[in-house]
């Protein structure tokens, strides 16, 4: 046993020392052993099995992703068996490397750089290479699988050997793409068209054979870039509003960008979201004169979107020349024109939308649809889907006090729209018409969906901002959401529904400005966001929501089209040793503690919940990860009351709804990451048995002056893991994953009863 293992053990022990309802302290090592075994013995009979499992424990924090002895056999059964949680939990750790359980593998599949083509150089990883058109970009965030037949001619939606895996690049480490780093504006022509190529979307196929690997030269490998032709449809296109100088008609715009978390559509389309699209854009410090002065209805849009005037763009891009894939990025108003068709004033509108890609086809045009509303959107999901009843469409907006949304069709689900002729028609069908609501969360852990309709008096009359039209609601969806009295959240971030209860899950990420005594812009503590704490001794040392939550949500009748709910905490993110009366509510452990969720998804053939965070606030013990969990229902748990201070001395009592506390049978450590990396997307192959993650962004606190000086870098992965040149000097790379079980199991989990827990 090493070190960090008996540190695991302490930690276990101390955790549960602090939990009321343990009686007793008996060594936690014997209680491992023996809930091991026993689950063990009952699940596969004693033997080499149980040998692997205590081997992986010795081995969590330092020798995961080796190989284990073959499991014996299963038993034969007489009848399902229930689906239990089959890995030893990883330990956290900081390695510089990815951690699976021992029994599992984990392989880069496709990192930044990596060539699409047999024509495109293998990637030299040193700021030299150019072609990203025919290469990953950087930033790997959602995915999703797309099977494929045999032949690969065409759509399989249960394929799981052959597929299309599409893959959002959100952001960049830009230091790292160029050979001495970045050159500051003006930005030379060559690096802003490589930083805005490594942007957008990948779709490339993989096969199994007997390993995953990508494709070279497969006729569905393709990239997106924000320089790719777009079609805005539904309610907003065509509307003043999206008129630019590229599409003076308000139909069209060119590409996507920062594109987060990505899903599915119930007919086989990738569905993703752009996010923190807001800060590509150039706005002059005199741009509020410009539009008509502050109370200007386009300034008021501009600066509840996050563009003051004199706002900078991440990249200047702006600065890199006349041509108009530079300019377009300067929203300033510089045109004569009244509707905006000579300039790109109105260009930011034409993004923050959830956009649908055939991956099966490169000829039908990226659809945005504008009846989804214009936000930060993380991503958006489904609900489940009944014949005969509207489709329903989650999202987040991903920003401190931001809403969570919900859009319905106005077309009722045809089942046989499953597995249409056309799938991008189909997408038009369902989702360029509907209403939009957001959501209102009740202290009685009741809700409801508040529709965004120009109807509605409390929008048409809203004083501060004089909505147009239907369309200017959808486009400034934010604003009329605000008009409704929306509850502000901690940071809504990726939605999964489970595939069997349809109940609605959304990370909460964190949320500094959470506090107990709000002053100006900051939030107060309310039932479902009920926590301000701080995180001492390390940083960050002011209160707020430091580690996150999981929100859980039921329609009311189970309905898509249900206009109230009722909701509770899944979880709430903490650290293992913290108060569990006032932080570590979900009283979580060594084997299960973590911080600031992010990525969400529920195992399509198993059921069981995938949590992966995206933190700074326990980095100081380990790096990002991800868990695996049997989550329970909604209302499983129970009610609790946190009791703050203020400062006048008076105690101010917050009522939450904590979910069943999980144990080490519901929620385990999977994956821990490499060094200065977050933990995201998430898809899988239908069968359950190969598990597809992105290590987004390892060591990318990286400064210009350090780029020549590879000590310097806090992460060398995955060139330290033997991928692509570099060795153990690399520049770090974004990378998808693939993890599967050596014995060729289901992700995370034994037993018969797939889809059979509820
Ligand atoms: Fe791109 Fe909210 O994470
Ligand atoms: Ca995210
Ligand atoms: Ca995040
Ligand atoms: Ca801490």
């Amino acid at each position: 046993m090493n070190a960090q293992t008996k540190n695991e053990l302490a930690a276990l022990h101390a955790a549960d020392e602090e939990n009321a309802n343990t009686s007793g302290n008996p060594s936690l090592l014997d209680v491992l052993e023996q809930r091991l075994s026993r689950r063990n013995m009952l699940r596969v009979g004693v033997g080499s099995a149980g040998a692997a499992v205590f081997g992986s424990l010795a081995a969590c924090g330092g020798g995961g992703g080796g190989a284990a002895a073959a499991p014996a056999p299963a038993p034969a059964t007489s009848g399902p068996t229930p689906l239990k949680l089959s890995f030893a939990p990883v330990a956290k750790n900081k390695d510089d490397r990815v951690t699976v359980p021992a029994g599992y593998t984990a392989s880069v599949l496709y990192a930044l750089g990596d060539p699409l083509t047999s024509a495109t150089p293998a990637y030299a990883n040193d700021g030299s290479d150019t072609g990203f058109g025919d290469r990953a970009g950087d930033h790997h965030d959602g995915l999703e699988w797309f099977g494929l037949d045999a032949a690969g001619t065409a759509r399989l939606a249960t394929g799981s050997e052959r597929g299309i895996l599409g893959i959002n690049h959100e952001a960049t480490t830009d230091q790292f793409l160029h050979v001495a780093g970045v050159t500051a504006n003006p930005r030379p022509p060559a690096e802003a068209d490589k930083e805005m190529e490594v942007h957008g979307l990948t779709f490339v196929e993989v096969r199994k054979a007997p390993g995953y690997a990508y494709q070279k030269d497969s006729a569905y490998n393709r990239r997106v870039t924000p320089l790719t032709p777009m079609e805005l449809t539904g309610p907003v296109r065509g509307h003043a509003l999206l008129k630019t100088k590229h599409s003076i008609a308000g139909t069209q715009t060119r590409g996507t960008i920062n594109n987060c978390g990505a899903s599915f559509t119930p007919w086989g389309t990738y569905f993703s979201g752009e996010e923190n699209w807001v800060n590509y854009f150039f706005r002059s410090a005199t741009d509020d004169t410009a539009r008509g002065g502050a109370a200007a209805k386009g300034v008021v849009s501009l600066r509840r979107y996050g563009k003051n005037q004199g706002a900078a763009s991440r990249h200047g891009w702006e600065t890199a020349g006349a041509d108009d894939r530079f300019v377009r990025w300067n929203i300033s108003q510089t045109g004569a024109s009244a509707d905006g068709t000579d300039d790109y004033r109105n260009e930011m509108n034409t993004y923050g939308y959830m956009i649908e890609v055939d991956p099966y086809d490169k000829v039908q045009a990226i659809r945005k649809r504008t009846a989804l509303g214009r936000f930060a959107h993380e991503m958006g999901v489904f609900g489940l889907q009944v014949a005969g009843k509207p489709l329903a469409v989650y999202m987040g907006d991903d920003s401190r006090g931001e809403y969570v949304y919900k859009f319905v069709s106005t077309a009722a689900w045809n089942a046989a729209d499953a597995n249409p002729a056309n799938r991008i028609t189909t997408g038009d069908k369902y989702l360029d018409a509907g209403k939009l609501y957001v959501a209102k969360f009740n202290a009685d852990g009741s809700g409801s969906w508040i529709e965004l309709n120009i109807a509605n008096p409390a929008i048409a009359g809203y004083a501060t901002y004089a909505f147009a039209d239907q369309a200017d609601v959808l486009v400034n969806a934010r604003i009329a959401a605000d008009a409704v009295g929306a509850t502000k959240m901690d940071r809504p971030e990726w939605s999964a529904v489970h595939p069997v209860t349809g109940e609605l899950y959304v990370t909460l990420t964190n949320n500094s400005n959470r506090k107990v005594e709000p002053t100006g812009s900051q939030h107060g503590v309310d039932a479902v966001n009920p926590r301000s704490y701080t995180d001492a001794p390390t940083a960050p040392a002011t209160p707020g929501n430091i580690n996150g939550h999981i929100l859980r949500v039921r329609e009311t009748g189970d309905e898509s089209a249900a206009t109230t709910f009722t909701w509770d905490i899944y979880l709430f993110g903490a650290e293992a040793g913290m108060d569990q009366t006032k932080i570590n509510l979900s009283a979580l452990t060594a084997d299960n503690d973590f911080s600031s969720p992010d990525g969400i998804r529920f195992s399509q053939k198993t059921g069981v919940v995938m949590v992966e965070t995206d933190d700074g606030a326990y980095t100081d013990v380990t790096n990002c990860m991800l868990l695996i969990g049997l989550p329970g229902r909604l209302g499983d748990g129970a009610v609790q009351a946190i009791n703050y201070t203020k400062l006048d001395g008076s105690t101010l009592t917050v009522q939450t709804r904590v979910g069943a506390r999980p144990t080490l049978d519901t929620l385990r450590r999977f994956l821990v990451g490499p060094i200065d990396c977050e933990i995201t997307g998430i898809t899988e192959t239908p069968d359950g048995r190969a598990l597809f993650v992105n290590i987004q962004h390892p060591g990318e606190t990286i400064s210009k002056a350090n780029i020549g000086n590879p000590a310097m870098y806090l992460s060398h992965w995955p060139g330290n893991a033997g991928y692509g040149a570099g060795g153990a000097t690399a520049r770090p790379r974004s990378a998808t994953i693939v993890v599967t079980r050596d014995d060729g199991g289901l992700i995370g989990v034994d037993g018969t009863a797939v889809l059979n827990n509820f």
